[in-house]
């Protein structure tokens, strides 16, 4: 099977296989995912769009370990996600994976410098190391100046580039971002979306939830299409095409 991007499958290594979430809300079972078949190459950068309530951040929650399948199964590297010990769960999250949200999600009362060796912590990072890391990372997003400053003293655009460098200090191999910039206007959406395609062309696997078609085309190299917690279209984008 082709992927959207060209990829072979020997790429591969993050699937779902018949994923399912179901809740029950009273005396209703709410499907907010159901029955999807995803495969997802190194190297791609996938845009999941749909409209709200479509079931996007519970499939990303899903792939990111947050959360654990009524049905089906999520394999990492053929590795099933779900039977993971958990210290592997802790590991996988703590290096191979960065997230971030739409609402920044930063620690309020952390600087900015904090904030980003916060994500070290958990991954044996002696603590000079940490600090120079974090850093070189907020540099590279162009944050040297405001490394001192706490969340509620820098700018929405600001607060996501901080969360972006705790997401990629680490060197994950894939970065989860749902909404990343929802809260953004159009200038700070720009830099963020060139700050993930720069981290994508070095490597980095990203998959993105986004309602922003035009975003989704300008920086995906596949788009995949949510509707009723079902996939409803896979096409190559704009940068993938
Ligand atoms: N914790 C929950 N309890 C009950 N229903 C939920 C919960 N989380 C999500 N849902 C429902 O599942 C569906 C999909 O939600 P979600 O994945 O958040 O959609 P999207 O991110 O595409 O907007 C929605 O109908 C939502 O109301
Ligand atoms: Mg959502």
């Amino acid at each position: 099977m082709e992927t959207g991007s060209g990829l072979t499958p020997d790429d591969s290594w993050l699937q779902a296989v018949g994923l399912s979430r179901y809740y029950i809300r009273g005396p209703q079972e709410v499907r907010a995912l159901d029955g999807v078949d995803l495969d997802v190459s190194r190297g791609e950068f996938l845009a999941l769009v749909g409209s709200s309530g479509s079931g996007k951040s519970t499939l990303l929650n899903l792939l990111a370990g947050l959360d654990t399948p009524t049905a089906g199964k999520i394999l990492v590297d053929g590795e099933q996600l779900d039977t993971f010990s958990r210290k592997r769960l802790s590991r996988y999250r703590a290096r191979q994976i960065g997230m971030v949200f739409q609402s920044f999600n930063l620690i309020s009362h952390k600087t900015a410098l904090e904030n980003v060796e916060t994500a070290l912590y958990f991954n044996d990072t002696p603590k000079p190391e940490r600090r120079k890391l974090a850093t070189d990372m907020l540099t590279h997003l162009g944050l040297a100046e405001r490394l001192d400053h706490r969340p509620a003293d820098l700018s929405g655009g600001e607060q996501q580039r901080v969360a972006l460098a705790r997401a990629l200090v680490k060197r994950p191999q894939i970065l989860f971002a749902d909404e990343p910039t929802g809260n953004l206007d159009r200038e700070n959406t720009i830099q963020i979306a060139e700050t993930l395609k720069s981290f994508n062309r070095d490597g980095i696997t990203i998959v993105m939830v986004t309602h922003d078609g035009d975003l989704a085309e300008s920086c995906a190299t596949r788009i995949v299409r949510m509707d009723y917690g079902k996939i409803v279209s896979d096409t190559p984008a704009g940068a993938g095409k």
